[in-house]
């Protein structure tokens, strides 16, 4: 703890300060610490832009420009320490540029507020991060298309109702899971393209009266555009809605994938053996080797999906333009992207290990009816109205479970015959899991030759 309170941004204004826990109460360094080099970098554009508008002189803008990357580079080395005791990363910046350059480092938020200050360096921050969890998704879908190609031909049942429903591949079963992560890709990419304005300039909220050029912080600092209007800058905080609820989208897809996986590794399915290194044990029953990591990842899907509903509360409400709950935003925001980033590694890690039991999965096919679609469509083939059709398979299906048999192969075809006249001898062929699955040659469907096309497709997108 250091003994020296930092100086504070606002004490003119007041007599008495906040006592050592009320300042820390309403301070946010703990959390916006972390924007310290977006900071930086806003605070180098705006010095810049001051001195080239003739706001600051030339050697004061200089001045600014190379003590604020002597900041960053002692700040990256370890030399220079931030102060938690300061309130906010802001005040930090400004303190050390004043404490070193006294006047010049005084001069340094002519035109500026902290309002489009934090604004800006959020959207910074987020503009460096959003890529990393893009990257993190690729990796993923990457690693379970290497997994779907090697099982294009592996068949498992389908579920629905978490019923046996209709054999496809495990190949396909994950392309299903490739597809939406390729769409959380998307959106991550979308909101990132909304966001790049750049707030700087907006001031408290109203803009400034000295001449600032907004056109040029805005280019200096890699945005497309400056925003368009000063109190929309500062009051907006669409991206960290936009972007926790797609950190939530995501997270849920990876805890239904989970769910997936924690089934298939129980005794009851079997289909697949997680690796010892991504398991755990338990402390009493020395024969356990649980899914941990995919439950624990299902689990953090609350977390995200908390921090969703966080920022939409702070935000239902709140009158125009800043108010100081919108400090709560970063925590929120900031965990649910670490938390996607760490959820998106380990995922990977479990997944790239793991060993598919494709045995148990082509066993499971066997005795579930799966056949009965096919069945029906054979029918549907010799011109009988689906409905029809659905009801003479139906039958079968009782028939079977009266006598006892667990597939409607089981029948002769006299029997078959007595449901439809129209079934032959060529039903068999059509009735068994594997014809099941290659027969869904269309579009979209479990063939391996089409889930192949699928891989092609989600590798390139
Ligand atoms: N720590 C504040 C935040 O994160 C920075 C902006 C403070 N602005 C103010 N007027 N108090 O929102």
């Amino acid at each position: 703890m250091s003994h020296t309170k930092p100086p504070v941004l606002w004490a003119g204004r007041l007599a008495g300060r906040p006592d050592a826990e009320a300042f820390a109460f309403q301070a946010s360094i703990n959390v916006d610490k972390q924007l310290v080099f977006d900071d930086i970098e806003g605070s180098r554009a705006h010095a810049a832009m001051l001195g080239k508008q003739g706001v600051l002189d030339a050697e004061t803008a200089d001045a600014l420009n190379a003590e604020l990357l002597n900041i960053a580079a002692e700040i990256k080395s370890g030399k220079l320490v931030i102060d938690e005791a300061a309130e906010d990363i802001h005040s930090f910046i400004e303190g050390i540029l004043t404490a070193r350059l006294g006047d010049a480092g005084r001069s340094v938020h002519a035109g500026r507020s902290r309002n489009d200050q934090v604004a800006l360096d959020i959207r910074l921050y987020l503009k460096r991060r959003i890529p990393k969890i893009n990257d993190g998704i690729n990796t993923v879908a990457n690693t379970l298309l290497d997994i779907a190609e090697q099982h294009t031909e592996s068949i498992m049942p389908g579920y629905t109702h978490l019923q046996r429903a209709q054999c496809v591949t495990l190949g396909f079963h994950l392309c299903a899971w490739v597809c939406a992560l390729r769409r959380d890709q998307q959106r991550f990419t979308d909101a990132l393209a909304r966001f790049d304005e750049c707030p700087l300039g907006a001031g408290a909220l109203a803009g400034s009266s000295l001449p600032l050029d907004r056109e040029a912080t805005s280019a200096a600092l890699g945005f497309s555009r400056p925003t368009l209007n000063a109190m929309d800058s500062i009051a907006d905080r669409d991206f960290a809605l936009e972007l926790a609820s797609d950190c939530a989208i995501v997270q849920t897809h990876l805890s239904r994938f989970c769910e997936d996986i924690a089934l298939w590794s129980s005794e009851e399915f079997k289909f697949i053996d997680l690796a010892e290194a991504w398991s755990t044990g338990s402390s009493i029953m020395p024969q356990k080797k649980n899914p941990d990591f995919a439950e624990l990842i299902r689990g953090k899907s609350g977390r995200a999906t908390g921090n969703m509903v966080t920022l939409f509360t702070i935000l239902k409400g709140l009158p125009y333009a800043y108010n100081k709950d919108l400090q709560e935003d970063k925590e929120a925001l900031f965990d649910s992207l670490d938390t996607v980033e760490m959820c998106l590694r380990m995922f990977r890690g479990m997944m790239a290990s793991a060993r598919f039991n494709t045995e148990r999965m082509a066993a499971a096919t066997a005795g579930g009816f799966l056949e009965a679609t096919d069945a029906a469509e054979y029918l549907v083939r010799k011109g009988v109205p689906f409905r029809k059709a659905h009801e003479a398979a139906a039958l079968l299906v009782r028939d079977c479970v009266e006598a006892g048999q667990n597939s409607i192969p089981r029948r002769s075809l006299a029997e078959l015959k007595k449901r439809s006249p129209l079934f032959e001898e060529d039903v068999y062929a059509v009735l068994s899991p594997s014809a099941g699955a290659s027969a869904r040659r269309l579009l979209g469907g479990t063939a391996p030759e089409e889930v192949r096309r699928q891989i092609e497709r989600l590798r390139k997108s």
